[in-house]
Parts: structure tokens; C-alpha cells; sequence
């Protein structure tokens, strides 16, 4: 490696079947005293909520819940979590969901000790001040927030997917159990399992690329393309579930080292304006990224046409790089990803934000870490492609 490089994680990963179990031990080695459980409505209903309230109530330990997280954070539900956090006067967080909780306990914590609104901390390392300690406990195998850096926020003003990446938003302790998955349906599966897989191969093939976030990248991409299918098929399958889940981690300490690129620079502002679940508009754009970005570094994308399980035997590079293309097509067919035109988004509409999209793609700062880079016209061209 010929530069230097960052690596961080959480200071504890707890991780398989059954190690929320282990929340409370966690939780006192913080030495906090109250709790805001940041969760949504869906999890109530799982009961997922009300069994971190019995593991909390084990230890001995005070906690108010938070479940007023309807979809994809936005500013306003920051907000109203930052006001349940100080009228409850807790001084800890334990998010429980999918990214949408985790992103919204991160975003709570930023306000709580460095104030102002959350808009004023998009972009990098805005944040001043240490955050409250976070527990981060993932329900879908999938965006890696558990031990990631970032945290997604909309801005409900300008229609905007704020990227927001601070070391000091890594969760304290991350409590990765697939049990925990197994209600997750099919479409969550596919999408957020999906969102995993472009952590993964982005983290990659990034320009920001580490030797040791390769090793946790390419492990991701072979437990996904082995076990999505089966995690999509059969919810219940607990090995695959655990799979998937170890390879959403992964993904995630890769891509909080070595970034995303163009896929998620993209993927944005399609949430933004069309408000599509992250990991389906990522899932979308992918094959059309492959394609466009293969020739940049095809050694890389032969080695993962490689741990997807193409036979790449006597191919040159190039040919067995298209084998990841090939791939990367058929596992995001294979689990029915729809295409922007599926979901029902008219053309015309589409076309319209297309500038406005290219633009707040670029400003996110994700696509200037694809190994091709996109101008802004290359870009509006790619969502065309992928509509
Ligand atoms: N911080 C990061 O590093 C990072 C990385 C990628 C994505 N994200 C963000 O994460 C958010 C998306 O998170 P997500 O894809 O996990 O989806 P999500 O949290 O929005 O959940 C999607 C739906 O699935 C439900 N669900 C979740 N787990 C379930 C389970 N086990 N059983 C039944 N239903 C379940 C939720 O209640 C919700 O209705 C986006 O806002 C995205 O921008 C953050
Ligand atoms: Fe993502």
C-alpha cells in the first residue's frame, strides 16, 4: 500500500445467534444510567422493543422509548428525539431496527452535545463534540450502520439525503444477532441484503481501497452471493440469515474505511426525490455501475466474478471481470429487484429531477471514490440506463 490509511470499528462487535442476550453485561460496562430506546412502530409489533426493555430492566438500568421513526430518518423525527432524550433526561442510546432507527439515535446524539440544527453537520467531520454512547442493535442484514460512521438524514427543506460521516458517531457497542432478522419479508431482504452487497463491492474496488478492508469486502460479497438467495427463499433459514448478517457487518466495517462510490452517490437522491427503500435504489443501479465501471479495475472485478462463483478459469481479465457483471445481474434478478420504471415512476417526472440528482450526487462527495469517474452528463446518462 503506498499511502497511509484509517481503520475504525466499534469498541466491542457482539455477533450470532442469540448474543443480544448479552445487552445488559454491555450496557453496564457503559456506566450510563438511562436509556433512550430509538426504534419504530414495526418493531413494537415484532417485539423487539419490549425485549431490549426487559434485558435494560435486568441490569438495572432506566429507559424511555422512542418509536417515532415512520420510515428513512428525516430532520423532523431528529428532532422529536432529541426533545424525548432531554425531557427524559437520558444520557445513553439503544437503537434497535433497520438503519432507519440507527441513523436517527446517531443524528439524536450529534444535536444533543453539539446543538444547532442537524443540516449544519452534512459533510465531513462537522461534528465537534463526542456523542452520547450508542448501542446499536441491526434488525435488517443490511446497511452496516451498526458500525459505520455515517448517518443518512433527509433534509426535508431542499429534498436532500444529507450524508453526515463523523468518527465520533461510531456506535460504542454493535449487537449484530440474526435472530433478530428472521421476521424480516422478502422485499426487506432483498433490498437491505442488496445494500449490503453494493457496501461491499464499492468498498472494493473504491479508490479509497485498504488491504485490510479488501480481506472483509470480498468475504461479504461471497457470503451474500452463497446465502441471499437462501435468506429470500426461506426467511427462516437461520444459517443463511447468519451469513447475510456477519456479511452486512463486514460490508460495513469495509465501506466505513474505504467508503462508497458512485452506486450510493446515485442512490441518494433517487430516495431523496422518489422516496425509494436505500437499499432497492442502490439494487437498481447496480448492474448499470458494473457495467460502466469494470474496465477500471478488472483485476478486482475478476476476483469477484471469483468469490461469486464463476468459473473464470482460462478467461482473460477483462472477459473474466465481465463474469462479475454477468453476476451481479442475475443475483439482482434472482431477487426481483424492480427497476425505476417498475415502481411506477413516470418517465417525464423522472427525467425532470435528473439534473438536480446528478448535481446532489456529485456533492455528496461518494462518486469521486469510483475508480471511473462520472462527469455530470456520464452520470445523467447512467440513470437513464438504469430507469
Ligand atoms: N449509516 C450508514 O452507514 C447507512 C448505510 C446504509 C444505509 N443507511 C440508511 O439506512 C436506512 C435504511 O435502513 P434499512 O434498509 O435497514 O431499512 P429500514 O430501517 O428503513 O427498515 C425498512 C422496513 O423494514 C422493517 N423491518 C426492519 N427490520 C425488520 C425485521 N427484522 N422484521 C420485520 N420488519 C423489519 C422496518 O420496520 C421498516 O418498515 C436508510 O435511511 C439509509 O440511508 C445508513
Ligand atoms: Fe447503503
Amino acid at each position: 500500500m503506498l499511502r497511509k490509511a484509517e481503520f475504525r470499528m466499534p469498541g466491542t462487535l457482539l455477533q450470532g445467534p442469540g448474543c443480544l442476550e448479552d445487552l445488559g453485561r454491555e450496557v453496564g460496562k457503559l456506566g450510563c444510567k438511562k436509556a433512550l430506546i430509538v426504534s419504530d412502530e414495526v418493531m413494537k409489533k415484532v417485539g423487539y422493543v419490549q425485549k431490549v426493555e426487559t434485558l435494560l430492566k435486568n441490569a438495572g438500568v432506566d429507559y424511555a422509548v422512542f418509536t417515532d421513526v415512520p420510515g428513512e430518518p428525516k430532520d423532523t423525527y431528529v428532532e422529536a428525539g432529541l426533545e424525548a432524550y432531554r425531557t427524559e433526561k437520558c444520557d445513553f442510546l439503544v437503537a434497535i431496527g433497520g438503519g432507519s432507527p440507527i441513523d436517527t439515535a446517531k443524528a439524536i446524539g450529534v444535536l444533543h452535545t453539539n446543538g444547532g440544527k442537524i443540516t449544519d453537520y452534512m459533510g465531513a467531520e462537522k461534528v465537534k463534540k463526542p456523542t452520547p454512547p450508542l448501542v446499536a442493535i441491526p434488525t435488517t442484514a443490511g446497511t452496516g450502520s451498526e458500525v459505520t460512521r455515517f448517518t443518512i438524514i433527509t433534509d426535508t427543506q431542499n429534498d436532500v439525503k444529507m450524508l453526515i460521516n463523523s468518527s465520533f458517531i461510531i456506535p460504542a457497542v454493535a449487537i449484530a444477532d440474526p435472530t433478530l432478522t428472521l421476521s424480516a419479508p422478502p422485499k426487506t431482504t432483498a433490498a437491505t441484503g442488496m445494500d449490503a452487497f453494493c457496501h461491499a463491492v464499492e468498498a472494493y474496488v473504491s479508490k479509497r481501497e485498504q488491504p485490510t478492508t479488501d480481506l472483509l469486502a470480498l468475504e461479504a460479497i461471497r457470503l451474500i452471493s452463497q446465502n441471499l438467495r437462501r435468506a429470500w427463499c426461506n426467511g427462516e433459514d437461520l444459517e443463511a440469515r447468519s451469513n447475510m448478517m456477519r456479511a452486512a457487518t463486514l460490508a460495513g466495517i469495509a465501506f466505513n474505511n474505504s467508503s462508497v462510490t458512485l452506486i450510493h452517490g446515485m442512490s441518494r437522491p433517487i430516495g431523496a426525490v422518489f422516496h425509494v427503500a436505500h437499499g432497492v435504489s442502490n439494487a437498481l443501479l447496480l448492474p448499470t455501475w458494473a457495467e460502466f465501471t469494470y474496465i477500471a479495475k478488472p483485476e478486482k472485478f475478476a476476483k469477484v466474478a471469483e468469490v461469486m462463483g464463476e468459473n473464470i478459469e482460462g478467461l482473460s481479465v477483462l472477459d473474466a471481470a465481465w463474469e462479475a457483471v454477468e453476476a451481479i445481474k442475475r443475483l439482482c434478478e434472482d431477487v426481483e429487484i424492480p427497476s425505476i420504471k417498475d415502481m411506477g415512476i413516470a418517465k417525464e417526472d423522472y427525467e425532470r429531477a435528473l439534473p438536480k440528482m446528478a448535481r446532489d450526487a456529485i456533492a455528496s462527495g461518494s462518486p469521486a471514490n469510483n475508480p471511473r469517474s462520472a462527469t455530470e452528463e456520464q452520470i445523467i446518462e447512467l440513470y437513464r440506463k438504469a430507469y
